[in-house]
């Protein structure tokens, strides 16, 4: 397990940012995220980066936070290729969950493709639920699968 130091980030973070999105297949939009964080944008996301504890490798993954009615929506979570499963994205996670506590959700929700077992495994862990099947949502075609689970988030222990 690695333990790296969650903070919020700003747009000085952007490079570290785009690199990350560079090496994985589920990445948010530069656009929106530039706008995001140069305060140009009315949304209310929140993002927050996972640091390396060493200066060699300083941003290991990133999520967004942000809202759907009254509930959260976890809008990204990526974790560096050469760091996971080493607790990095569980981490972040957490601390998303954290700040949606603090900002008085009582819910947080996603959307991920029904094809990415990985990161389904992570929410299951994390308390998240299935709820519903978004038909053709992704531009590919592919399903979403609507997940929530209420706050603060529990860790599954395994049966
Ligand atoms: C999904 C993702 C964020 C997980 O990050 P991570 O740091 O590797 O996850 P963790 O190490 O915290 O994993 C916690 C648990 O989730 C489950 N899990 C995570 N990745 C998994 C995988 N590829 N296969 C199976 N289970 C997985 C495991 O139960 C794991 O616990 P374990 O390692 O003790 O068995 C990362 O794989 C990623 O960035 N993927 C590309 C982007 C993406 O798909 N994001 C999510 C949807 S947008």
């Amino acid at each position: 397990m690695y333990v790296p130091d969650i903070d919020f980030l700003t747009f000085d973070d952007l490079p570290d940012i785009l690199r990350i999105n560079a090496a994985s297949s589920c990445s948010w939009p530069e656009e929106v995220i530039r706008s995001d964080l140069s305060g140009d944008s009315n949304s209310e996301t929140t993002y927050l980066g996972a640091f390396a504890t060493t200066a060699e490798a300083p941003l290991l993954g990133y999520a967004v936070l942000g809202r759907e009615k009254r509930a959260g929506l976890l809008m990204a979570l990526v974790v560096d290729a050469a760091y996971r499963r080493r607790g990095i994205g569980r981490q972040l996670l957490a601390a998303v969950g954290d700040c949606a506590v603090y900002m008085r959700f009582r819910r947080l929700k996603l959307k991920v493709r029904k094809s990415n077992s990985g990161a389904i495994a992570l929410y299951t862990q994390m308390s998240f639920s299935g709820e519903t099947v978004r038909r053709g949502y992704y531009s590919n075609g592919e399903d979403a699968i609507i997940m929530s689970a209420a706050l603060p988030l529990k860790l599954r222990t395994r049966q």
